[in-house]
């Protein structure tokens, strides 16, 4: 029997911050050492292309996000590590996606309507076709699992959709896709807890898996923990979820009886929780910056995954194309 395929990718925006690590990488790493599956990782730089970033930039986040991919224990050996435009077959595929999936469906994605709103100079029609380039991704390899945080489940099951509207015109070809969520789907802002985690709030919103020490104890100095009304804050709750996932088992079970007890000071839980998580990402820091000092491996690792990946991309074009009566 062969081995469920689990398929992921992040769009390469800048350093990750642990929300990114919690919801999604982890679990990677952990699928990955579980022996169970096989599985393909990647960076999707054409998903990045939906939003405004100079080129220059581009072409240093796609190797810092594979550097950060590596140092948080993705081994290149294990698992398909590549770059998602280097194997022209996933545009490919969402063109004939795009062909077979209702307007309609796409206008009611509310990661589209949300960049929408928020920066409406640029609202290009990938932003709309960005589903059907997802779908694509995963159904190339033949993805029955993607590792996500919450907020991308709306945009799997158009995966799904996309599958299934393929399957009924041309015949069945395409699996099912599933979302696999970890316990923490979703971490909350720092200073908005009620918003999640995300770089696009800005740099005091989230920590960055990369912070330095101080940098992590000077945002959570400012981590909003107080609610207006009483009751259980949902910023302490996202604080006291963090030292769980990052500090030891005694200091997270005090830390909480002293929370429901009414007896808690928050200046002792962020310090605590930021010498946690400082130590939790020493080595990652580490393996980090030696990853990034030697641009030239990297981009051979890269090289080495875009061969693999292509082999499986280049076979299911073929499938598709003949399917669609292309050929
Ligand atoms: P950002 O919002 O910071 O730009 P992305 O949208 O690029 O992050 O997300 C990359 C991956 O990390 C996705 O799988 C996403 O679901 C997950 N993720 C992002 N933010 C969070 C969060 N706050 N909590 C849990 N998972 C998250
Ligand atoms: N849209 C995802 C995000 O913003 C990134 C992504 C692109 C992805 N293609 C994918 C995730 C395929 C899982 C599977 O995080």
């Amino acid at each position: 029997m062969s081995k469920p395929i689990i398929l992921s990718g992040m769009q390469p925006t800048g350093s990750l911050h642990i929300g990114n690590y919690l919801g999604a990488l982890k679990n990677w790493v952990e699928l990955q050492n579980s022996g169970q599956y096989e599985l393909f990782f990647f960076v999707a730089d054409l998903h990045s292309l939906t939003i405004d970033m100079k080129p220059e930039t581009r072409r240093k986040n796609i190797r810092l996000l594979a550097a950060e991919y590596i140092a948080s224990g993705l081994d290149p050996k294990k698992v398909t590590l590549f770059v998602q435009s280097h194997i022209p077959e996933h545009t490919e595929l969402t063109w004939i996606f795009s062909t077979v999936t209702p307007v309609t469906e796409l206008f009611r994605m509310i990661q589209f309507k949300d960049k929408s709103e928020h920066n409406a100079k640029n609202i290009n029609a990938g932003l709309l076709t960005y589903p059907a380039l997802q779908a694509a991704d995963v159904l190339l390899y033949h993805g029955a699992l993607v590792p996500v945080g919450q907020d991308q489940v709306q945009h799997l099951e158009m995966t799904r959709d996309c599958a299934r509207w393929f399957n009924n015109r041309y015949g069945h070809y395409f699996p099912e896709t599933k979302p696999l969520l970890t316990q923490f789907p979703k971490i909350m802002s720092l200073l908005e807890p009620t918003k999640k985690m995300s770089k696009s709030a800005g740099e005091s919103h989230y920590i960055g898996m990369a912070d330095e020490p101080k940098i992590i104890a000077a945002k959570l100095k400012k981590a909003v923990t107080a609610t207006a009304g009483g009751g259980q804050a949902p910023g302490a709750a996202n604080l006291l979820a963090l030292l769980k996932q990052f500090g030891d088992k005694k200091m997270y079970t005090e830390f909480t009886a002293a929370e429901k007890n009414g007896s808690i000071r928050y200046g002792d839980l962020k310090a605590e929780l930021a010498s946690a998580i400082g130590n939790y990402f020493a080595g990652f820091r580490a393996r980090r910056a030696e990853l990034l000092a030697n641009p030239k491996k990297l981009d051979a690792i890269l090289e080495d995954g875009a061969e693999r990946a292509r082999g499986v991309a280049k076979k299911t074009m073929a499938d598709v194309r003949k399917l669609v009566g292309l050929r």
